[in-house]
């Protein structure tokens, strides 16, 4: 079995077989309904726990699906209605349980920490459904949708980030050092990410770009990513955190600067940072990225549960 936490964790081959699965799955799909389970039935009579300490549509919902067409089932736990949730169990004995009844467990949360203590005790498999240091199973998604876009492999494209350094940017520079794309991230000063994010990338032999300057982040972008200013549970003045990013705004103007044919992607849900006109517009690819999701985490759990061709 294999944890599923932090894309930095992942060997880049093992990445890269998880993209090939989810392309070869995706493809055999084409004439089944929603709920039509995988002819290999690969995970025929396991059962996914999936909880939640933060609001999710997305992941609840692509999980749900994606475990269904590998023919097995799921259950959704309220964090708030576990005796671990109130402080009555130990997190030892949760996990103890989990893995007693269930086969595999999805976790977003508010703590790295958590996660971390989870696998020491669970005998299944974990999944980081976002944390607030990564969300590594959105970013490895939009590799997938990148790719099945532009088709050609990432490492031959300009990357772009323009937002804030969160989550999901975090995980987008595992992927570039796992992948070997080009990265450019264009920020506000001091919301660049962390020192440490830097260390691990020059150890890793990555290169990111930094621009406190819009415009020039984009220039030649063949994807521009984006995310909210301000995520789930932040805890900042929003107020101040939304104007600091105002010349950062994902909007036509901006856009033009990058390649004639460049495509927008966000993982919503969506805030200020972006312009309806852009991310309803012609160059925004954001349904299609939504929706990947279910493609890639069907081959993350085969990741997991040791099943993956
Ligand atoms: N992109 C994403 O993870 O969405 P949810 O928060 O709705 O799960
Ligand atoms: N960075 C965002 C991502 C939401 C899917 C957050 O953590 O809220």
């Amino acid at each position: 079995m294999n944890h599923f936490i932090t894309l930095k964790d992942i060997s880049a081959t093992d990445l890269r077989k998880i993209v090939t699965d989810a392309k070869k799955r995706k493809d055999k799909r084409k004439k089944l309904s929603t709920l039509d389970v995988d002819k290999d039935n690969p995970l025929k009579g396991k059962l996914l726990i999936q909880m939640f300490e933060k609001s999710s549509l997305r992941t609840r919902l692509s999980f749900y699906l994606a475990i269904k067409q590998l023919g097995g089932g799921t259950i959704t736990l309220r964090a708030n209605e576990l005796h671990l949730g109130k402080g009555g169990e130990s997190l030892a004995d949760t996990a103890r349980i989990l893995s007693t009844y269930g086969d595999g467990f999805m976790l977003r949360t508010d703590s790295d920490k958590k996660i971390e203590e989870f696998s020491k005790y669970l005998t299944i498999p974990i999944i980081n459904g976002l944390s607030p240091s990564s969300h590594p199973t959105q970013v490895l998604s939009d590799i997938f949708t990148v790719e099945e876009i532009k088709k050609k492999p990432i490492s031959k494209l300009n990357i772009c980030w323009i937002g804030d350094s969160n989550n999901v940017l975090n995980s987008l520079i595992a992927a570039s050092v796992k992948f070997s794309f080009k990265l450019s991230i264009g920020c506000p000063k001091n919301y660049e990410p962390k020192k440490f994010v830097f260390d691990w990338v020059k150890k890793h032999k990555g290169k990111i770009n930094i621009y406190n300057d819009a415009k020039k982040a984009v220039k030649n972008a063949d994807i521009i990513f984006s995310d909210k200013v301000i995520s789930l549970n932040d805890k900042v003045n929003k107020t101040k955190k939304i104007k600091d990013f105002k010349s950062f705004q994902i909007n036509s103007k901006l856009i033009s600067l990058a390649k004639k044919n460049a495509t927008f992607l966000h993982c919503l849900p969506r805030g200020t940072e972006v312009s309806s006109e852009v991310f309803l517009g012609k160059n925004s690819k954001v349904w299609l990225q939504a929706l990947n999701r279910v493609h890639v985490q069907k081959s993350i759990l085969l990741y997991c549960f040791g099943k993956l061709r």
